[in-house]
């Protein structure tokens, strides 16, 4: 089996800690690891360095190096132009053997337990071999998130598997309350198990423009990327592939799971600040503070203070999702 990691991505929601120098994924948001290499370890666990390959934007090759020393130099693919995930799918799938299984993963998110993770793989790879198809890994949806794929579960072909009926990427609120309250859908993790031959086929036939111009190139052949990507269209494989296919199943992942939308996903998954050694609270509550300075608060609750090498965000959490107003002012600005 290979395992793609997916880190190619440039999200500013956490300003002023990401930038598009600094992107999520090279966050240490949890521990003193960052979330990158989290997800490096969570796969080394069952897998050796060789099998586990990271494809990323060239401009984050030396911030990959850094953070992953121990894999060859050659399991860093580089793309010089981004074209969002379909694209990066079929180049990290292109690095396995006609039958091989490939696992793909977001390199951003926040999974604690390692085995438990492994369970539910464990369960889609098996899956995956057995049916020929695209394996999801789906979590129970807790609220109408209008920014994630939605998988309608069908009928089931094990005790956690289902074969999916529909497949509905990003929808609007409404659709989304109407999935919530029938039970059978799922929020897509982001995780896919496929065949490489499984996988190359359900692409030849939903996505062919994409197939055509990458089914001939090498992973590693960077200077040729550089001269197709540029006609590729940007797309992520959920429309690109998953909202197509009639060959999708579901795996209900039976693991903790957020993919860290924004600093409020943050403060839920750590608790409040409130008793932390450096900040003290006058006359409020619930505060969030990320920060390695002594930090006072009067008067205020439901705030969320992080200080970055390059500023500091102070805002209350109901406002929380316009931090990437002030990344796209401080881009502006140069
Ligand atoms: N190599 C590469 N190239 N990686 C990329 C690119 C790219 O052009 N664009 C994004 N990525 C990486 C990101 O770094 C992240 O690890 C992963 O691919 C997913 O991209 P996001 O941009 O974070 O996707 P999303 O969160 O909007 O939606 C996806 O994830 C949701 C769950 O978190 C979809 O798969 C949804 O259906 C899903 O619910
Ligand atoms: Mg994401």
């Amino acid at each position: 089996m290979k395992a793609i990691i997916l880190a190619g991505g440039s999200g500013e929601r956490f300003w002023p800690l990401s930038n598009s120098k600094t992107p999520k994924q090279f966050l240490k948001l949890f521990s003193d690891k960052t979330l990158i290499r989290e997800t490096y370890e969570r796969m080394r666990y069952k897998m050796e360095p060789k099998d586990i390959f990271i494809i990323t934007s060239e401009r984050y090759q030396q911030l990959t190096m850094k953070e992953i020393p121990e894999i060859p130099k050659d399991n860093i693919i580089l793309e010089p132009i981004p074209r969002n995930t379909a694209p990066a799918c079929m180049i990290g799938t292109l690095t396995a053997q006609d039958d091989e299984i490939v696992t793909i993963l977001p390199a951003d998110h926040y999974i604690p337990d390692k085995s438990k993770f492994w369970d539910t793989l464990s369960k889609a790879i098996q899956g995956a071999q057995e049916f020929d198809g695209l394996f999801t890994l789906g979590i129970t949806p807790t609220r109408p998130e209008t920014g994630y794929g939605y998988i309608e579960a069908g009928k089931p072909i094990s005790n956690s598997t289902y074969k999916v009926n529909s497949f509905k990427e990003k929808p609007d609120p409404e659709t989304a309350k109407t999935f919530l309250s029938k039970g059978n859908f799922y929020w897509n993790s982001g995780i896919f198990v496929w065949k490489k031959s499984t996988f190359l086929e359900q692409m030849k036939k939903h996505s062919s423009d994409i197939y055509n111009k990458l089914i001939n190139i090498s992973p590693w052949d960077t200077d040729n990327l550089r001269k197709i990507m540029p006609s590729i269209e940007k797309i992520s494989i959920d429309y690109a592939l998953l909202e197509r296919s009639d060959k999708v199943y579901v795996v209900k992942a039976d693991f903790t799971w957020s993919d860290v939308g924004n600093w409020v996903s943050v403060r839920e998954l750590q608790g409040y600040s409130d008793n932390d050694e450096n900040v003290e609270v006058i006359n409020g509550k619930n505060v969030f503070v990320k920060s390695d300075k002594f930090v006072g608060i009067i008067g205020l609750s439901n705030i969320i203070v992080v200080e970055g090498e390059n500023g500091i965000l102070i805002t209350k959490e109901e406002n929380s999702q316009d931090v990437r107003k002030i990344s796209e002012k401080l881009k502006k600005m140069g």
